[in-house]
Protein backbone atom coordinates (compact mmCIF):
# COMPACT_ATOMS: atom_id res chain seq x y z
CA UNK A 1 0.00 0.00 0.00
CA UNK A 2 1.25 3.45 -1.38
CA UNK A 3 0.98 5.56 1.43
CA UNK A 4 1.38 9.82 1.10
CA UNK A 5 2.49 11.38 4.01
CA UNK A 6 1.98 15.13 5.29
CA UNK A 7 4.88 17.04 7.61
CA UNK A 8 4.91 20.92 8.64
CA UNK A 9 7.99 20.17 11.63
CA UNK A 10 10.30 18.49 13.05
CA UNK A 11 9.04 14.71 11.57
CA UNK A 12 9.88 12.81 14.03
CA UNK A 13 6.36 11.04 12.51
CA UNK A 14 7.71 10.52 9.47
CA UNK A 15 10.56 9.17 10.71
CA UNK A 16 8.53 6.59 12.90
CA UNK A 17 6.89 5.39 9.50
CA UNK A 18 10.42 5.03 7.70
CA UNK A 19 11.67 2.89 10.75
CA UNK A 20 8.50 0.82 11.05
CA UNK A 21 9.28 0.07 7.08
CA UNK A 22 12.63 -0.78 7.74
CA UNK A 23 11.97 -2.83 10.47
CA UNK A 24 9.58 -5.06 8.24
CA UNK A 25 6.64 -4.10 10.73
CA UNK A 26 4.83 -2.16 7.80
CA UNK A 27 5.96 -4.47 5.23
CA UNK A 28 4.29 -3.56 2.28
CA UNK A 29 3.59 -0.08 3.12
CA UNK A 30 6.10 3.01 1.06
CA UNK A 31 5.70 6.36 1.48
CA UNK A 32 5.29 7.24 -2.34
CA UNK A 33 5.21 11.01 -1.47
CA UNK A 34 6.08 13.54 1.40
CA UNK A 35 4.01 16.78 1.33
CA UNK A 36 5.35 19.33 3.14
CA UNK A 37 3.51 22.86 3.96
CA UNK A 38 6.60 24.84 4.14
CA UNK A 39 10.46 24.57 3.25
CA UNK A 40 11.53 24.63 6.07
CA UNK A 41 10.35 21.79 7.26
CA UNK A 42 13.20 19.18 8.76
CA UNK A 43 10.83 16.35 7.55
CA UNK A 44 11.99 17.45 4.01
CA UNK A 45 15.45 16.64 5.34
CA UNK A 46 14.29 13.05 6.58
CA UNK A 47 12.30 12.13 3.14
CA UNK A 48 15.58 13.22 1.37
CA UNK A 49 17.72 10.71 3.27
CA UNK A 50 16.34 8.11 2.79
CA UNK A 51 15.58 8.77 -0.48
CA UNK A 52 11.47 9.69 -0.71
CA UNK A 53 9.98 12.20 -3.10
CA UNK A 54 8.84 15.34 -1.38
CA UNK A 55 7.03 18.24 -2.27
CA UNK A 56 6.06 21.60 -1.30
CA UNK A 57 2.88 22.88 -1.14
CA UNK A 58 2.28 26.18 0.97
CA UNK A 59 -1.35 27.64 0.65
CA UNK A 60 -0.06 31.11 0.70
CA UNK A 61 2.08 30.24 -2.80
CA UNK A 62 -1.53 29.75 -4.51
CA UNK A 63 -3.91 32.16 -6.04
CA UNK A 64 -6.42 30.45 -3.99
CA UNK A 65 -7.60 27.81 -1.48
CA UNK A 66 -8.90 25.81 -4.07
CA UNK A 67 -5.82 25.96 -6.79
CA UNK A 68 -4.04 24.99 -3.78
CA UNK A 69 -6.41 22.08 -3.13
CA UNK A 70 -6.32 20.80 -6.78
CA UNK A 71 -2.62 20.90 -6.73
CA UNK A 72 -2.47 18.90 -3.62
CA UNK A 73 -4.60 16.23 -4.96
CA UNK A 74 -2.96 15.81 -8.16
CA UNK A 75 0.53 15.25 -6.65
CA UNK A 76 -1.08 12.99 -4.04
CA UNK A 77 -3.20 10.51 -7.06
CA UNK A 78 0.30 10.72 -9.34
CA UNK A 79 1.76 9.19 -6.60
CA UNK A 80 -0.02 5.80 -6.38
CA UNK A 81 -1.16 6.48 -2.56
CA UNK A 82 -4.01 5.42 -1.73
CA UNK A 83 -3.66 6.55 1.90
CA UNK A 84 -2.84 10.50 3.39
CA UNK A 85 -1.32 10.46 6.59
CA UNK A 86 -1.11 13.81 8.53
CA UNK A 87 2.00 13.32 10.58
CA UNK A 88 2.18 16.74 12.70
CA UNK A 89 0.43 18.57 9.39
CA UNK A 90 -0.56 21.73 10.61
CA UNK A 91 -2.89 22.96 8.01
CA UNK A 92 -6.53 22.09 7.47
CA UNK A 93 -6.95 19.66 4.26
CA UNK A 94 -9.10 21.17 1.51
CA UNK A 95 -12.59 19.89 0.26
CA UNK A 96 -11.39 18.59 -2.51
CA UNK A 97 -8.58 16.63 -1.05
CA UNK A 98 -11.36 15.33 1.87
CA UNK A 99 -13.85 14.30 -0.32
CA UNK A 100 -11.47 12.30 -2.42
CA UNK A 101 -9.53 10.44 0.29
CA UNK A 102 -12.90 9.72 2.44
CA UNK A 103 -12.12 7.32 5.02
CA UNK A 104 -8.68 8.05 3.58
CA UNK A 105 -6.86 10.10 5.73
CA UNK A 106 -5.56 9.75 9.02
CA UNK A 107 -3.84 12.17 11.71
CA UNK A 108 -2.41 12.19 14.97
CA UNK A 109 -3.21 14.60 17.65
CA UNK A 110 -1.40 15.03 20.61
CA UNK A 111 -4.21 14.79 23.00
CA UNK A 112 -6.97 12.19 23.90
CA UNK A 113 -9.79 13.25 21.37
CA UNK A 114 -12.59 14.77 21.99
CA UNK A 115 -10.19 16.61 24.87
CA UNK A 116 -7.86 19.25 24.08
CA UNK A 117 -8.42 19.56 20.46
CA UNK A 118 -9.96 21.68 17.84
CA UNK A 119 -9.07 24.36 15.93
CA UNK A 120 -5.66 26.25 17.89
CA UNK A 121 -4.63 22.75 19.40
CA UNK A 122 -1.70 21.88 18.06
CA UNK A 123 1.92 21.38 18.95
CA UNK A 124 2.55 22.25 22.43
CA UNK A 125 -0.55 23.74 22.72
CA UNK A 126 -2.90 20.63 24.30
CA UNK A 127 0.58 19.62 26.79
CA UNK A 128 0.05 23.62 27.97
CA UNK A 129 -3.43 23.27 28.60
CA UNK A 130 -3.47 19.74 29.59
CA UNK A 131 -0.83 20.99 32.70
CA UNK A 132 -2.87 24.16 33.14
CA UNK A 133 -6.07 22.37 33.73
CA UNK A 134 -4.33 19.32 35.87
CA UNK A 135 -5.79 16.33 34.00
CA UNK A 136 -4.04 13.36 35.19
CA UNK A 137 -3.58 11.07 31.98
CA UNK A 138 -3.37 12.80 28.55
CA UNK A 139 -2.09 11.12 25.34
CA UNK A 140 -2.40 10.86 21.65
CA UNK A 141 -5.12 9.74 19.00
CA UNK A 142 -4.98 8.34 15.36
CA UNK A 143 -8.02 9.63 13.78
CA UNK A 144 -9.90 9.38 10.23
CA UNK A 145 -10.29 13.02 8.86
CA UNK A 146 -12.75 15.53 8.03
CA UNK A 147 -13.11 18.83 7.08
CA UNK A 148 -13.62 19.77 10.89
CA UNK A 149 -10.82 20.02 13.15
CA UNK A 150 -9.84 16.52 14.70
CA UNK A 151 -13.35 15.39 14.41
CA UNK A 152 -13.50 12.51 12.77
CA UNK A 153 -13.87 8.89 13.45
CA UNK A 154 -11.20 7.99 16.36
CA UNK A 155 -9.40 5.01 15.24
CA UNK A 156 -6.83 4.38 18.05
CA UNK A 157 -5.63 5.80 21.43
CA UNK A 158 -2.69 5.16 23.36
CA UNK A 159 -2.47 7.39 26.90
CA UNK A 160 0.32 7.90 29.66
CA UNK A 161 0.08 9.30 33.42
CA UNK A 162 0.76 13.04 33.91
CA UNK A 163 3.55 13.90 36.17
CA UNK A 164 3.40 16.31 38.96
CA UNK A 165 6.59 17.49 37.82
CA UNK A 166 5.72 17.89 33.99
CA UNK A 167 6.44 20.77 32.12
CA UNK A 168 4.82 21.09 28.42
CA UNK A 169 7.96 20.11 26.56
CA UNK A 170 8.51 16.89 28.76
CA UNK A 171 4.89 15.85 28.65
CA UNK A 172 4.90 16.45 24.65
CA UNK A 173 8.57 14.76 24.09
CA UNK A 174 7.06 11.60 26.41
CA UNK A 175 3.60 11.23 24.66
CA UNK A 176 5.76 11.61 21.04
CA UNK A 177 7.49 8.69 22.11
CA UNK A 178 5.27 6.19 23.91
CA UNK A 179 1.78 7.17 21.74
CA UNK A 180 2.25 9.00 19.04
CA UNK A 181 4.92 6.79 17.47
CA UNK A 182 3.31 3.64 18.46
CA UNK A 183 -0.06 4.29 17.40
CA UNK A 184 0.38 5.93 14.12
CA UNK A 185 2.31 2.87 12.49
CA UNK A 186 0.12 0.54 14.18
CA UNK A 187 -3.33 2.33 12.85
CA UNK A 188 -1.37 2.04 9.03
CA UNK A 189 -0.81 -1.57 9.58
CA UNK A 190 -4.19 -1.86 11.05
CA UNK A 191 -5.37 0.08 7.44
CA UNK A 192 -3.25 -2.10 5.10
CA UNK A 193 -4.30 -5.07 6.80
CA UNK A 194 -8.40 -3.89 6.04
CA UNK A 195 -8.70 -4.34 9.51
CA UNK A 196 -10.55 -1.20 10.16
CA UNK A 197 -14.45 -0.78 9.67
CA UNK A 198 -16.53 2.76 9.64
CA UNK A 199 -19.52 2.54 10.19
CA UNK A 200 -22.29 5.52 11.22
CA UNK A 201 -19.08 7.84 12.11
CA UNK A 202 -17.14 5.26 14.45
CA UNK A 203 -13.98 3.16 13.56
CA UNK A 204 -14.06 -0.20 14.54
CA UNK A 205 -10.61 -2.92 14.61
CA UNK A 206 -11.52 -6.04 13.77
CA UNK A 207 -8.50 -7.97 15.43
C1 LIG B 1 3.28 15.97 16.92
O1 LIG B 1 3.28 16.03 18.32
C2 LIG B 1 1.87 15.84 16.41
O2 LIG B 1 1.04 15.07 17.23
C3 LIG B 1 1.43 17.27 16.40
O3 LIG B 1 2.55 17.99 15.92
C4 LIG B 1 3.74 17.31 16.31
C5 LIG B 1 4.60 17.11 15.09
O4 LIG B 1 5.81 16.47 15.38
N1 LIG B 1 0.28 17.44 15.58
C6 LIG B 1 -0.69 18.31 15.85
O5 LIG B 1 -0.63 19.09 16.78
C7 LIG B 1 -1.88 18.29 14.89
N2 LIG B 1 -3.01 18.95 15.47
P1 LIG B 1 6.71 15.82 14.24
O6 LIG B 1 6.80 16.81 13.08
O7 LIG B 1 8.06 15.63 14.91
O8 LIG B 1 6.09 14.50 13.83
Amino acid sequence: MKIAVFVSGGGTNLQAIIDNIKSGYLEGVEISLVVASNPDAFALTRAAQNGIPSTVLSVKSFASREDWDEQVLREVKASGAELIVLAGYLSLLGSAVVREYSNRIINIHPALIPSFCGAGMYGIKPHEAVLKRGVKVSGATVHFVNEHYDEGPILLQKSVDVKWDDTPEVLQKRIMKECEQVILPRAIRLIADGKVIIENNIAYVKE
